[in-house]
């Protein structure tokens, strides 16, 4: 399969916007600390800057964000922390993932987690935290073919249950 994380560029921005509308609708932000009227190149520039850890605010944490492309195709992001804060290391995990509807259960997901942990290693974290709500079972089938050991299972800030997983 030839799917390539990379990251957004300027000319990804309408595609970006569609696929932040449509996981919208399953209450899942395609895009994090965005709102539609920010300008697209302005968020771009800080990703950039949170990749490299500059000037990132004391709530976030440096992060790499990455787009999934398959054959030109944006069908998912990955969103995977260099470190962790008390709710990263609560609820929100070293690694956030999500696939467009329209191109789920072809293995896409693994994949991106996949490639996802080669990265986080590099960045130096070696277990890494990886969260799921209770009943979301592709999400959990993702992480326990990765190798994701289940720690415990913890109500989160939105009051849903969250399986919280290691991949060691
Ligand atoms: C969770 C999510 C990332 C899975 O993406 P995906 O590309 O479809 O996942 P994969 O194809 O790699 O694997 C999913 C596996 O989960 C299981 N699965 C997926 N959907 C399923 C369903 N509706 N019923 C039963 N099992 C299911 C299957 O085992 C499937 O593998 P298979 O198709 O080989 O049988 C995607 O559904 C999504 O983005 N959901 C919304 C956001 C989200 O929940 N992100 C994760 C936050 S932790």
């Amino acid at each position: 399969m030839l799917l390539r994380l990379r990251p957004p560029a300027i000319e990804d921005e309408a595609e970006v916007r569609a696929a932040h509308a449509e996981l919208l609708d399953e209450r899942f932000l395609f895009l994090l600390h965005w709102e539609p009227e920010r300008c697209w190149r302005d968020y771009v520039e800080e990703l950039e800057r949170r990749r490299r850890g500059i000037a990132v605010p004391a709530e976030l944490v440096p992060a790499t964000f990455l787009l999934a492309d398959v054959e030109g195709a944006l069908v998912g992001r990955v969103s995977i922390r260099h470190e962790l804060n008390d709710f990263l290391l609560r609820e929100g995990g070293h690694i956030g993932y999500c696939v467009r509807r329209a191109h789920r259960r072809r293995g896409y997901a693994t994949e991106i987690l996949r490639q996802s942990l080669i990265i986080a290693r590099a960045q130096g974290v070696r277990d890494v935290m990886v969260a799921c709500d209770v009943g979301n079972i592709a999400s959990q089938a993702v992480i326990e073919r990765l190798g994701g050991e289940l720690e415990d299972v913890r109500v989160g800030g939105d009051g849903i249950a969250k399986r919280r997983y290691w991949i060691r």
